[in-house]
């Protein structure tokens, strides 16, 4: 079945038919869903989700621009969620200086906590990267940060910029943008990348594939992913959907 690695279900947008929505996953072919925290209060709804549904997993973390405000106290209770049986990620943490807010310096001060709490916590980390490559590069190289593996969440960067994150170990999440008209720099990517190294996301409620560009996205939308991803590599829907589930519970220790 399909295996979604990034969603916030959490996210108001559901609010209205969250129970239904999810209810209906499994006969629109999604296996496991892994829900993200990207702050405090949508860490806490991704542990109650994967609480609530078996086939949902969570990961804990803060998004770098979520980090204005936090403190070690927060560093404290992450780790201690993270030792929760359905916690099997550190995320979403990284760099995003597309709005720079919070500065720089903050954001690459968290960054690197948070690194250093995955490995403490022996998990893998879910790192955003928006408009920042370099600058994660070079966190992620000079601290040796990254343990237990990892994959970089809605990968927006160049072929050559994937081939060293490749090097390193990590996986490419691919989601909605591969459909989008302009996605040329994407679509090699994915010609390049081994599919044994590509996992399946929305990142829902936010980047839904071309059909369904700017509105609300959800896991169903994922086949329109699955055909792009399937086409760039000449293989089934089938063979991508095995493929990404099995490179999926890799990932995230579920295998
Ligand atoms: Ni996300």
């Amino acid at each position: 079945m399909i295996f979604e690695t990034h969603a916030h279900y959490g996210d108001d947008q559901f609010n209205n038919d969250r129970h239904e929505l999810l209810m209906s996953m499994a006969e629109n072919g999604i296996g496991n869903i892994v829900e993200v925290g990207a702050g405090v209060n949508s860490t806490k709804d991704a542990i109650a989700l994967s609480e609530k549904y078996d086939f949902i997993y969570s990961a804990v973390g803060i998004h770098p621009s979520e980090t204005a405000d936090i403190d070690e106290s927060i560093i404290e209770w992450l780790l201690s969620l993270s030792s929760k049986k359905k916690v099997v990620a550190i995320g979403e943490i990284g760099l995003d200086y597309h709005y720079n807010e919070p500065e720089r310096n903050i954001q690459k001060k968290w960054f690197k906590r948070q690194l250093a709490l995955a490995k403490e916590a022996g998990l893998p980390v879910i790192i955003h990267s928006r408009d920042a490559a370099e600058d994660t590069l070079d966190i992620i190289k000079s601290d040796c940060a990254i343990e237990n593996g990892g994959v970089i969440h809605c990968f927006s960067y160049s072929w050559e910029m994937a081939h060293i994150y490749l090097n390193m170990g990590f996986y490419l999440g691919i989601g909605g943008v591969i459909t989008f008209k302009n996605s040329r720099k994407l679509v090699e990517v994915v010609e390049k990348a081994p599919i044994d190294r590509i996992v399946l996301e929305t990142d829902a409620p936010y980047l839904a594939p071309g059909p369904y560009r700017g509105r609300r996205n959800c896991s169903v939308y994922l086949k329109y992913v699955i055909d792009a991803v399937a086409e760039i590599k000449g293989i089934t829907q089938q063979e991508i959907i095995d493929i990404t589930e099995k490179n999926a519970k890799k990932l995230y220790r579920l295998a």
